[in-house]
């Protein structure tokens, strides 16, 4: 099964938005990764739902929007209404993560969980019967173009390991500091979805790029 790469809009030309969705089509990437950041639980601002509503209107892709707020329980089901397929919001963020989850499934959607570099991964073992996905942070979240914390290679081992020993069917997803060399390290380690920001959005040929790190 070939890896599923989702590109982080984040890292692309803002202003030509729709042109840039096309781009990462046509280019092979698989999903769109959405990254929504509120200045409170990360110190940088992004986007928010005006311009997810716009963006449904403009492209069939997938898009998987990655809510870096606080409390997530106040927001998913708009995110849903207006066209994510899949949200993760922050563990670290979320009082009660299984009333989160709840929220996005019975939209319609599906539920993954996110943790920084920080957050012990057994963490998240708790909710891996409800959700389809695990974004393991591979940089502190907030920014793009950052440098790939190599001891998160271990978090997503250990995560792998207990997905195949209950026998589950949760991806992990990994974003932060993914190049063609971050990314063998990652999906040796056992990632299944990949986010590239700056490196794919940069590359001269955007679809070598995304060949390269699938
Ligand atoms: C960081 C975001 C990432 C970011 C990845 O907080 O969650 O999705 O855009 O960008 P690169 O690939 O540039 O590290
Ligand atoms: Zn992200």
């Amino acid at each position: 099964m070939s890896n599923i790469i989702s590109a982080s809009l984040l890292g692309c030309d803002l202003a030509n938005l729709e042109k840039e969705c096309e781009r990462a089509k046509n280019s092979g990437v698989d999903w769109l990764h959405f990254d929504v950041m509120d200045g409170v639980f990360v110190d940088n601002i992004s986007f928010g739902l005006p311009v997810l509503k716009s963006l449904r209107n403009k492209t069939d892709m997938f898009i998987d929007v990655h809510l870096m707020i606080t409390k997530p329980e106040n927001y998913v089901q708009n995110f849903v209404k207006l066209g994510a397929d899949l949200v993760d919001f922050h563990l670290e963020a979320a009082k009660d993560p299984k009333a989160v989850i709840e929220l996005i499934t019975q939209m319609g959607a599906k539920a993954a969980v996110a943790v920084k570099p920080g957050t012990d991964i057994e963490k998240v073992y708790p909710y891996l019967d409800k959700i389809c996905m695990v974004l393991v942070m591979t940089v502190e979240p907030g920014f793009g173009g950052q440098v790939f914390i190599p001891e998160t290679l271990e978090k997503i081992r250990k995560l792998r390991a207990e997905i195949l020993r209950r026998s589950l069917e949760v991806k992990i997803q990994v974003d932060g500091g993914i190049n063609d060399k971050t990314a063998p390290l990652v999906i040796e380690a056992g990632a299944d979805v990949i986010v590239s920001g700056t490196y794919i959005f940069n590359a001269d040929d955007m679809k070598k790029a995304a060949d390269l790190i699938r």
